[in-house]
């Protein structure tokens, strides 16, 4: 450490919230860290709830990912999901070796997910249509959309487009790595993407946890987005930033283990 930097002080483990499905909070709890992954459990736990708020609604289907690698998202996703649901895990499965396929798979049957549940589709997503992927899932529906691919604004585009045809009206496309210092640039997708689906709207965004462990929007359609909001705003109380996102004009939640305000007198 240099002498001009501050000694690192340690956080307290903050609470996330539960799922409701109680194979998906025993893997958050113990086992979400030890699977190689990136995405954050902060944003695992308020997705699976989100999940659970679908039950409530009655939408029904599949959870797809774009991006799924060694699958620490997709397990607790999949874990969330009701009898006859499935999980697709789609990626090129090449990174950082042909291995990771593998360990994909390993890691869904040590958390007890084997094929009945789980679907690996080795797969490049800019190569694919929805159709094929709802073929890979009976023809779905799809209710929750996951992408986490490749992190550049074409690829985004067209992933976006994908999960847009894939997922069905009542059903959430997250995005992961949105707002990272990394990838700056994919907010100005995001943006064209939404003047070009007036349909769709930002539901939330889940403040990131760590530089990895990175923030994620959740979009649904405009039409979804008062009933989902309603029932966030009881269900995710402890974790609402009071200020929320603005979009201009739209305004939405966000959701963040940090819930402070600036002192301001
Ligand atoms: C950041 S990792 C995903 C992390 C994972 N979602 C998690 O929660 O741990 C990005 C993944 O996207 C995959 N990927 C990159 N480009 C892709 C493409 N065109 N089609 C499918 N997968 C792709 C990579 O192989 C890599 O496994």
């Amino acid at each position: 450490m240099t002498a001009d930097a501050v000694p690192p002080t340690s956080l307290p483990e903050r609470p996330i919230p539960m799922t409701t499905a109680p194979a998906a909070d025993a893997y958050l709890a113990d086992g979400y860290g030890r699977v190689v992954g990136m995405s954050s459990r902060f944003a695992a736990g308020v997705c699976g709830r989100l999940l659970a708020l679908q039950n409530e609604f009655g939408v029904t289907g599949h959870f797809a990912e774009i991006g799924a690698f060694e699958g620490r998202f997709l397990i607790a996703m999949a874990h969330c999901l009701a009898p006859g649901e499935k999980a697709l895990g789609m990626d090129i499965f090449e990174w950082p070796n042909p291995e990771v396929l593998q360990r994909f798979e390993a890691n869904c049957r040590r958390h007890g997910l084997g094929p009945d549940r789980v679907i690996p589709w080795k797969i490049d997503s800019g190569t694919t249509t929805a159709s094929a992927v709802l073929a890979k899932l009976d023809s779905g529906p799809i209710r929750m959309f996951h992408v986490d691919g490749e992190h550049s604004r074409s690829a985004l585009a067209k992933d976006l487009e994908l999960a847009t045809e894939a997922t069905s009206e009542g059903g959430l496309i997250v995005l992961d790595d949105m707002l990272h210092p990394g990838y700056p640039t994919l907010m100005v997708t995001v943006q064209t993407y939404l003047e070009r689906h007036p349909e769709m709207t930002v539901l939330c965004i889940i403040d990131r946890e760590t530089i990895v462990a990175a923030t994620k929007f959740v979009l649904c359609r405009k039409d979804w987005f008062k009933r989902y909001e309603d029932r966030m705003l009881e269900v995710f109380k402890p974790w609402i930033w009071p200020l929320g996102a603005d979009f201009e004009p739209h305004w939405c939640l966000v959701l963040s283990l940090d819930t402070e305000l600036a002192a301001i007198i």
